[in-house]
């Protein structure tokens, strides 16, 4: 199958075409190499994927509609995974308006692109920021969600509605995955695993914000890309009644917005507790009040993944703080 997925080089997209291109598939990346983290670790990632015969890549910036439609038309994908953004919700504070660009206007030129090319499932990275300030837990789809709590998280819901009419008006079918803080090795620099780990090794403090009174819903890389693997195939579609599947969010159109977490509740504490008991090394810590934009709590309820796919994320964090630690160490210190 030939699948383009946008933002490669990134974390879940090179773990992501790692997997399509060892099960044989076609995959066209894109990815713009932006700086806002480390570019030797995205080169590093690139380097992997074009080991593969079956992998094609171009360094365009999506923003770029031009470019972005001659790949299009020339590649034809079958299925587009749409990952390039401007991830992190505390850079959004101080950059709000590249937010703007890649999220907004980026996300609309895949979406239209993908409409032209007559693209049979778009699946798009949505994030459970959207949940913002919800209190009831666990997050469900259906669950209200009007009150983002950062620019980050905004694009994402604004990204939302923008699928859903345009799978409403040119009936592409689409899935929005709202992703619960993944982790693992070739993670991001800028999240709290890689930060902690980093800091412990190198005897820096680590910022606890909140005074370590959050829990997250921390979901294992593997378990990510296995979930979007399985939802390739499975396209949000009219039922033979001539309605949608009751597994679609949408009553008009075939468009479906998807949880995927590890449905368990972890408490920072717990998470740092975790990594000092592996790195055999106490962290020094630095108690901080809750970061501008941050949510308390993140929860998912997957059961609709579950009945889609017959799959639920399940590795515990204790498994994946191992695996992302033992990656680190080889990587940054062999
Ligand atoms: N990692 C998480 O915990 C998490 C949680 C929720 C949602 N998400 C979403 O999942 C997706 C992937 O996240 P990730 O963790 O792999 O982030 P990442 O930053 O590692 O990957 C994103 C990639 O997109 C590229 N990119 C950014 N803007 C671009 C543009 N305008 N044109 C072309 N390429 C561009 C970057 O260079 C980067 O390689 C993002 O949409 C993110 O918002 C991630």
């Amino acid at each position: 199958m030939k699948i383009l997925i946008t933002g490669s080089s990134g974390f879940i997209g090179f773990h992501l075409s790692k997997l399509f291109l060892s099960k044989g598939h076609k995959v066209y990346g894109i990815d713009s190499m932006n700086s806002y983290y480390d570019v030797k670790l995205k080169r590093k990632r690139l380097n992997i994927l074009k080991k593969y015969e079956n992998f094609s890549f171009t360094k365009i910036n999506i923003e770029n509609e031009k470019k972005l439609n001659i790949i299009f038309k020339k590649f034809r994908p079958k299925v587009v995974v749409h990952l390039a953004a401007q991830a992190g919700v505390r850079y959004s504070i101080r950059k709000p308006r590249v937010y703007l660009g890649s999220n907004i206007n980026g996300s609309f030129n895949i979406i239209e692109a993908s409409h032209k090319t007559n693209v049979k499932h778009l699946i798009m990275a949505s994030s459970s920021s959207v949940y913002g300030a919800n209190k009831k837990i666990p997050f469900k789809e259906t669950d209200k969600a009007e009150t983002q709590l950062s620019i980050y998280a905004a694009t994402k819901k604004a990204n939302e509605s923008m699928a859903h009419s345009y799978s409403n008006i040119w009936n592409i079918p689409i899935t929005m995955l709202r992703f619960f803080t993944v982790y693992g090795p070739w993670g991001r620099p800028d999240m709290a695993l890689f930060k902690f780990t980093k800091r412990v090794l190198e005897n820096k403090k680590i910022d606890i914000y909140n005074y370590g009174k959050m829990h997250r819903d921390f979901t294992y890389i593997d378990d990510i890309v296995k979930g979007i693997q399985l939802l390739i195939n499975k396209a949000p579609k009219l039922n033979q009644n001539g309605k949608y599947r009751n597994d679609s969010l949408s009553p008009v159109a075939p468009f479906r917005i998807l949880n995927i977490g590890n449905t368990k509740k972890v408490y920072l504490l717990n998470f740092i507790k975790q990594i000092e008991l592996i790195l055999g090394k106490k962290a020094l810590r630095n108690y901080m009040p809750l970061q501008q934009g941050d949510v308390k709590q993140t929860l998912s309820d997957t059961k609709l993944l579950k009945e889609i796919t017959g799959y639920n994320p399940r590795t515990s964090y204790k498994t994946g703080i191992k695996k992302f630690i033992d990656w680190y160490k080889k990587y940054y210190y062999s």
